[in-house]
């Protein structure tokens, strides 16, 4: 049935900033906030940690399945390797429906929550009375990829930082089950030109005429 509780779907590929903006507009409005591709990255570690196949769908399902959302840890799985590798397991049709269903059930959490991925207002909460798809241009997150690797003191080249988010934007949006798209009721943000400030005045813009 239809949710009594207020949902902000947030959608977008990788580095567009949604995390960021996710995070602060769960903050301003008091809500709870699930970062989605944590439960992906979570799986993907504990399949690694475990020696475990990346390919074996019926084992990725059951570790799936056991993945806690209370203490998901952006710190602990921002490698990347686990992304890459949490990107090949949601293609996984048996890990979706097991990830989608917690993702849900965090959903209807009370007052309201901000649920923040690649499918959350097409799939997991289709009926979300607002739905943002955040975007920039490839050149835009991978220069924001890049500085967000040279602050931490590590090395990093562009053209392989830039390689790298072309190719998880193909797999993202490539792949059969539930690919990255803007759903058609979805708000646009494109930060390609915005602030982190301004990119949060938007969204919040948008998200109090929604809501009036
Ligand atoms: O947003 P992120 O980089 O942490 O996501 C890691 C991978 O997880 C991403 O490449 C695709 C997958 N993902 C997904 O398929 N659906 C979501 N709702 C969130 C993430």
């Amino acid at each position: 049935g239809r949710n009594t509780n207020m949902i902000i779907a947030i959608d977008g590929p990788a580095a567009a900033g949604k995390g960021t903006l996710s995070r602060q507009i769960a903050e301003a409005y008091g809500f709870h906030h699930l970062d989605t591709g944590l439960t992906y990255r979570a799986t993907a570690k504990a399949l690694i940690d475990a020696g475990l196949a990346l390919d074996d769908e019926a084992v990725a399902e059951k570790v799936a399945r056991e993945v806690e959302l209370a203490g998901l840890d952006r710190d602990i799985l921002s490698a990347h390797d686990i992304g890459e590798a949490a990107s090949k397991i949601a293609v996984m049709p048996s890990v979706r429906r097991a990830l989608v269903e917690a993702q849900q059930a965090f959903s209807r959490r009370e007052p309201g929550t901000v649920l923040d991925g690649r499918d959350i207002g097409t799939v997991v909460c289709p009926n979300a009375p607002v739905k943002l798809y955040v975007t920039a241009s490839p050149e835009v997150r991978a220069r924001r990829r890049y500085d967000e690797i040279v602050a931490k003191g590590e090395m990093a080249d562009y053209d392989h930082v830039f390689a790298d988010v072309k190719k998880r934007d193909e797999r993202d949006m490539g792949r059969a089950d539930s690919p990255l798209r803007p759903a058609s009721d979805a708000h646009l943000l494109d930060t390609s030109e915005m602030s982190i400030e301004a990119a949060f005045r938007a969204a919040k813009a948008i998200i109090d005429a929604a809501l009036k």
